[in-house]
């Protein structure tokens, strides 16, 4: 069988948490194997969807960067690069947003959630948001899409968009397939573990950050909401606990219910003081190796650049196709 080509993208943030990186990073890394080729992007375009500040942006692109290398990622197993390098994004957005439904865009969660509810302030861009998400992904013929829970929809839609494009013009787009973690793909928030953990949408103690000290991580963890049972196992009406059973399976890279059979009896301060350790150490070398590349901005560039380069080869040929499907130039087909 042939390999899969591999395709993600990461918002510009150095505030990345514990969700992202056991629901998407952990899946990229694992993926520049299996991929051929897997590919990386750091969606900078997306970022102007929302209020935001240009100086800000160019950092936190970098920071971005240096995690998701710091986290394994191997410019030469796979292409890391920067979104807005590659111009053919953007055109492929235009061209794909005339087979897009207005009402599809309109039913997206997420942009329902980030909209707020001054609807007419919110940027034309938030609402083209997964037109471009789709052109990311189409224009490489990606066939498979790691990320978390929170981006089955958009993905649903990258898939229609592609179908429609094809009954429209002729087969010329992939439609890939979602790839989300089995264990991990909805990490919860540690104080309110019925909602996502998230830095814009989570609370501050119950979001555990990439980069964190040690102790801040023991102290979040130590306060992480339970129940008022003493059983440690995975149940809907036990978010909490199961939370915690899914963390730990994941950064001791076991499984569940060895979790569940090892804390069986034990009470939820010592089996909370385990995740937090287990945690610590998953993600000491993620922070030892982010202050390590994080100030290279010159190498970063370097990767950015190797990257759009071999991004940029894949791409193009796409986009050439797509537009002379559409009727725009002279015609060879
Ligand atoms: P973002 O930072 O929004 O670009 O998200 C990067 C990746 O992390 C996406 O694939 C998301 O689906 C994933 N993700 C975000 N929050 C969570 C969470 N709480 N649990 C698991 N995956 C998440
Ligand atoms: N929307 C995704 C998120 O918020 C980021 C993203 C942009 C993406 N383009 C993509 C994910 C293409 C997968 C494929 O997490």
């Amino acid at each position: 069988m042939s390999k899969p080509i591999i395709f993600s993208g990461i918002q510009p943030t150095g505030r990345k948490h514990l969700g992202n990186y056991i629901g998407a990073i952990r899946q990229y890394v694992e993926g520049q194997d299996r991929g051929d080729p897997a590919i990386f992007c750091i969606v900078d375009l997306h970022a102007i969807s929302v209020a935001y500040d240009p100086v800000e942006l160019r950092e936190r692109i970098y920071d971005t960067a240096a995690i998701l290398l710091a986290a394994g990622l191997d410019p030469e197993r796979c292409i890391l690069f920067r979104q807005s390098d590659v111009r053919a994004h953007t055109e492929l957005t235009w061209l794909l947003s005339s087979v897009t439904a207005h009402g599809d865009l309109n039913r997206m969660h997420q942009f329902k959630e980030k909209v707020g509810k001054d609807r007419d302030l919110a940027s034309a861009a938030l609402f083209y948001y997964p037109v471009l998400m789709a052109a990311d992904v189409l224009a490489y013929r990606a066939t498979e899409v790691p990320v978390g829970d929170d981006q089955r929809q958009h993905v649903e839609l990258m898939r229609e968009i592609a179908r429609r494009f094809n009954e429209r013009f002729g087969e010329t787009l992939v439609v890939p397939e979602l790839l989300v973690p089995k264990v991990g793909a909805r990490i919860m928030d540690l104080q309110e573990p019925e909602r996502k953990m998230s830095t814009t949408g989570g609370t501050q103690n119950g979001t555990v950050l990439v980069l964190e000290e040690p102790d801040a991580i023991r102290k979040k963890f130590g306060s992480a909401v339970t129940d008022s049972e003493r059983e440690i196992v995975r149940r809907e009406d036990k978010p909490g606990v199961t939370n915690l059973i899914d963390i730990l399976a994941v950064a001791r890279g076991s499984d569940q219910a060895e979790v569940e059979s090892e804390f069986e009896g034990a009470g939820y301060g010592d089996f909370k003081k385990a995740v937090a350790e287990a945690v610590v150490e998953y993600l000491a070398p993620v922070r030892e190796g982010y202050a390590e590349l994080r100030p290279d901005e010159a190498e970063l560039e370097r990767v950015f650049a190797a990257g759009a380069e071999k991004a940029r080869k894949l791409a193009d040929p796409v986009v050439a196709e797509v537009r002379e499907r559409m009727g725009f130039g002279r015609t060879s087909l």
